[in-house]
């Protein structure tokens, strides 16, 4: 089956393309405005999600994501697009400078709409981490390269691979979900 993904971000598309061929789900990417509101990134996504299916008449999905640190009580969580476009990686860092705590979790809310069949949904997925010193080498996209994921090696997000990305990433688990929804629908 088909799904429209509202994004502008091509290294997304790639990533959840890679993440739901398993399931026999075939990602398109849509031009489609993904309106966003302020609040939770469940409520961002499904809000989101209903308007896009409205103008699609078609299942869409839309995610949205959000990095919280612990230092910060959470931010900047659903403001995380906000303040990439403005601080930024160098930002996020100066902010936690001082800071020895510095665990964080990346969380994915991905909102499932069909239309036709009168069907909403959401999944979450998350990873947890920490925001390291140093950013690592650049590679995939916002805050990867100063997110470390928990485990044995510190290799930061954007060192690696999308396969080793989807493997662990909020992205991937939410994702995954929906696959297994899907898959079950079909
Ligand atoms: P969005 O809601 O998925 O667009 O994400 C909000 C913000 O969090 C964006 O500015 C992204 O830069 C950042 N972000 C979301 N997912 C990731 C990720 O997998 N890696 C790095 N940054 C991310």
């Amino acid at each position: 089956m088909r799904v429209l993904l509202v994004t502008g971000n091509q290294s997304k598309v790639a990533e959840v393309r890679d993440v739901l061929k398993p399931y026999g789900v075939n990602v398109e990417k849509a031009d489609l405005r993904k309106f966003e509101v302020q609040g939770e990134i469940e409520e961002v996504s499904m809000l989101a999600a209903r308007l896009a299916a409205m103008e699609a008449l078609e299942p869409v999905v839309v995610d949205d994501s959000g990095l919280y640190v612990e230092a910060l009580k959470g931010f900047p969580g659903p403001y995380s697009s906000y303040v990439y476009s403005t601080i930024g990686n160098e930002g996020l860092l100066s902010l936690l400078s001082h800071d020895d705590n510095r665990a964080a979790a990346f969380r994915c809310a991905v909102s499932y709409v069909d239309p036709i069949n009168r069907v909403e949904r959401t999944f979450l997925g998350e990873v947890a981490g920490y925001i390291r010193r140093e950013p690592g080498k650049p590679g995939g996209f916002g805050f990867d390269p100063i997110f470390s994921p928990f485990g044995p090696n510190g290799v930061p997000l954007s060192e690696m691979s999308v396969e080793e990305k989807n493997a662990i990433s909020h992205r991937g688990r939410a994702f995954r979900k929906l696959g297994e929804y899907l898959a079950a629908r079909q």
